[in-house]
């Protein structure tokens, strides 16, 4: 039975409405500007249980979470996440949860589409940077296309709607700009574009090497088609464009370049417990240690509205001339992206 108790706000009287939940730092690729290929990952005595997953969620909904995104890692490995997709949908069912989504590679799409449906979800973003077979085994260096497609396809089956996420890589994807788009319109599916962002350690990868800049590829679509800017802002990182000769949308995310920080609803919880009020900073709360010290919410409820009364003014990425500053050492994977 879910009690509503006062909704939280931040410092900067901003409503925290939506949560993001990382359930496992694994996952079955190793995209190379997330993972290192012999990534090591946490000892699975620290990860949240399923049960404390839910506790946690459930105190953020009592608190005023309307939308929850699971996220990994790659959440549909999280062995016996269906347990959890369930226990969420309950919150759909009582009305104080509005949407339930996650984020996937699509590699299990095709096994568990069906599953996440009959749960409530009714959007998912899959990350696709390429569809040339080949570059995907590069980039993903674990990922075959053809089970990605499988899955899409699967969750087109089952009704999900489906937005494809799209890193644009300098060197890699910008041939298939238009192709991509294109497929996408063909397929009904949604498009955002993602500047790489400086996380986690840089490897053999430089990123720095990899950024294309979003204005650089709005331009390229500017040349081809009559854009116009939408307004609308899902109090995320996203701008859109509606392309007037398809109808398509279009959003970009550019963490880097704009500042939205001023319309940030949202907060975001790693598999171990760790609330990050903002993904520019280095500031977060544990929560695990609350939950698991007793078998009530209260001690739990007080640090989360202490963690949000902590909630930064905004970011501090910065891609500069000389470098990375403001860079995060952690990785996409432990907070979810
Ligand atoms: N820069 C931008 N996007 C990233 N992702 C993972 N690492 C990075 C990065 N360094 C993206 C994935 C996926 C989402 C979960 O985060 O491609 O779309
Ligand atoms: Fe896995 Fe997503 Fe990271 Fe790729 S970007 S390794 S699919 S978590």
């Amino acid at each position: 039975m879910t009690q509503a108790t006062a909704p939280l706000i931040d410092p900067f009287a901003r409503a925290i409405s939506y949560l993001r939940v990382s359930v496992t730092d694994r996952c079955d690729f190793r995209c190379v500007y997330c993972m290192a290929e012999n990534m090591t990952f946490l000892p699975k005595a620290d990860l949240l249980t399923l049960e404390e997953l839910d506790r946690m969620c459930s105190a953020f909904v009592r608190m005023g979470v309307e939308k929850l995104r699971i996220t990994g890692g790659e959440p549909l490995v999280r062995k016996g996440i269906m347990t959890f997709f369930r226990a969420m949908s309950r919150h759909l069912d009582s009305g104080a949860l509005k949407e339930l989504t996650l984020t996937t590679n699509g590699s299990q799409l095709a096994k568990y589409a069906t599953e996440l449906a009959e749960c409530g979800v009714r959007r998912i973003n899959v990350s696709l940077d390429t569809l040339d077979p080949d570059k995907f085994a590069r980039i993903t260096r674990w990922g075959r296309l053809p089970q990605v497609l499988d899955g899409i396809a699967a969750a087109q089956a089952a009704g999900l709607r489906v937005k494809i996420n799209a890193v644009a890589l300098k060197g890699f994807n910008e041939d298939e700009q238009f192709s991509i788009t294109d497929w996408c319109a063909q397929n009904g599916h949604d498009l955002t574009w993602i500047e790489v962002m400086p996380m986690g350690d840089l490897g053999n990868e430089n990123r720095l090497d990899q950024y294309w800049s979003l204005k650089d590829l709005r331009a390229r679509y500017a040349e081809r088609f009559a854009l116009t800017d939408l307004t609308e802002r899902s109090g995320g990182p996203a701008r859109y464009v509606r392309i007037e000769e398809t109808g398509q949308k279009i959003g970009f995310i550019t963490p880097l370049t704009h500042n939205f920080c001023e319309s940030c609803n949202r907060v975001r919880l790693t598999c171990t417990g760790e609330l990050y009020m903002c993904l520019g900073q280095e500031d977060m709360a544990d929560l695990r240690a609350p939950l698991r010290s007793s078998v009530g919410d209260a001690a739990l409820e007080a640090a989360i509205r202490t963690a949000i009364s902590h909630k930064p003014k905004g970011h501090d990425f910065d891609y500069s001339r000389t470098g990375v500053t403001g860079k995060m050492t952690r990785h996409m994977s432990h907070t979810g992206g």
